[in-house]
């Protein structure tokens, strides 16, 4: 009789890409959850253009350049990283895992790169900085300039790195298969950096209103200006990150009142459906601001090649968004740990097939638009 060939292998073979962990997250989270995860405003069109955009950018590898193993590690305001990468902040962490952003901070602070920690967080802000990561906290203007004072003070408090304002979430996206699916949140999962009674309406029970949207339109300030966030810099001795920026002359605007890096960000395709890929804007962005601030990059990343994009149209580093959390879903911290390794290997491939010696050196790469 013969022998069975196969015996030993492991059920599931180890992930091998970032896509790899949004299979398995597939499988264990409800589809509503899946849903508010992956799903963009609109028809989704940002949100496809982000990928197909980034595979237009074709960068041109230099050969000979006596590259051993590439360097990865990299500074961003003024603070030394592992990796030009950080972790997009994403509100509602705990939605797709008990352990939620200790997880994944802890996972970040393995792995020596930003975890930046999101007003929406559904771990104080405090636990989050008692992991011991870098973390970069996320401001959402609250309309209660009370509240957003206390923030601060907390955020000081708790030691964190940067603080990083959001401006394009005046309202949020029109998100339509959260409104198809009714998507609101379990009462267990709550903003857990904001007063008790800021958190009812994103548990849903008004008929007729869209839960997690009516949350942030009750809190989030939508009227805000560049003087308010010049008042906020003379409030602050951290470093000041806007995110969220496409046109270059809003990059040049918030070099003007002084943050130290911009974030070109469609926020995933979850804000104007309509709006261009954000790499599309990046190299506009970079020449508007010159060497005035950092420009970081989101939406769309999901591999070192796309890192490597990133720097080659003069980034300085990117963030990496629902691929660490469907890690996170899928494993709690070590999958998302795993996910964060594999892509500094990724990185440190395409960074030694490009014939790279360091971050750098991937910034005088040229790029051509493919097809
Ligand atoms: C986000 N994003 C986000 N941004 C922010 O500034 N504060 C937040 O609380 C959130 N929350 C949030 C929740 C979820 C479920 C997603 C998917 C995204 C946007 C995020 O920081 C980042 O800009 C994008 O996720 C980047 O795109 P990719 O990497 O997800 O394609
Ligand atoms: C989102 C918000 C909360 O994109 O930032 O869902």
């Amino acid at each position: 009789m013969a022998e069975p060939i196969v015996t030993d292998l492991p059920a599931v073979a180890p992930p091998v890409c970032l896509a790899d962990f949004a299979e398995r997250a597939r499988a264990v989270l409800p589809s509503d959850v899946w849903d508010y995860v992956a799903g963009g405003s609109g028809s989704e069109v940002t949100l496809a253009a982000n990928r197909a955009a980034l595979d237009r950018v074709a960068v041109l590898p230099r050969m000979l350049r006596g590259v051993e193993v590439p360097d990865l590690t990299t500074r961003l305001l003024g603070r030394r990283y592992a990796m030009p990468v950080g972790v997009a902040p994403i509100a509602y962490q705990r939605l797709v895992h008990p352990d939620g952003e200790l997880a994944l901070a802890a996972a970040a602070g393995a792995a020596g790169v930003p975890y930046l920690a999101s007003t929406l967080g559904s771990t104080p802000i405090e636990e989050v900085a008692a992991t011991g990561a870098e973390v970069w906290f996320q401001l959402y203007w609250l309309r209660d300039r009370a509240l957003v004072l206390d923030l601060l003070a907390r955020v000081r408090d708790a030691g964190c790195r940067a603080l990083v304002v959001t401006v394009d979430v005046p309202v949020l996206g029109r998100r339509l298969r959260d409104l198809r699916n009714a998507f609101r949140l379990p009462t267990e999962v709550t903003a857990a950096n904001l007063p008790h009674g800021r958190n009812d309406l994103a548990h849903g029970g008004t008929p007729g209103v869209s839960p997690v949207p009516a949350q942030s339109g009750v809190a989030f300030a939508p009227a805000l200006r560049w003087a308010d966030l010049a008042w906020l810099r003379e409030r602050i001795d951290l470093p000041l990150v806007v995110k969220g920026v496409l046109d270059p002359r809003d990059a040049r605007d918030a070099v003007g009142i002084g943050a130290d890096a911009v974030v070109v960000s469609n926020h995933g395709g979850r804000q104007l459906d309509g709006a261009p890929a954000s790499v599309t804007m990046l190299s506009e962005v970079v020449d508007a601001v010159g060497d005035r601030c950092e420009v970081l990059l989101d939406s769309g990343i999901r591999g070192g090649t796309d890192v490597l994009r990133a720097l080659a149209l003069g980034a300085a580093g990117v963030l990496v968004g629902r691929p660490l959390l469907w890690a996170l879903a899928a494993g709690g911290r070590s999958a998302a740990e795993s996910a964060l390794a594999l892509l500094a290997g990724e990185l440190r491939d395409a960074l030694a097939l490009a014939g790279c010696a360091d971050v750098a050196a991937a910034r005088d790469l040229r790029t051509v638009v493919a097809g």
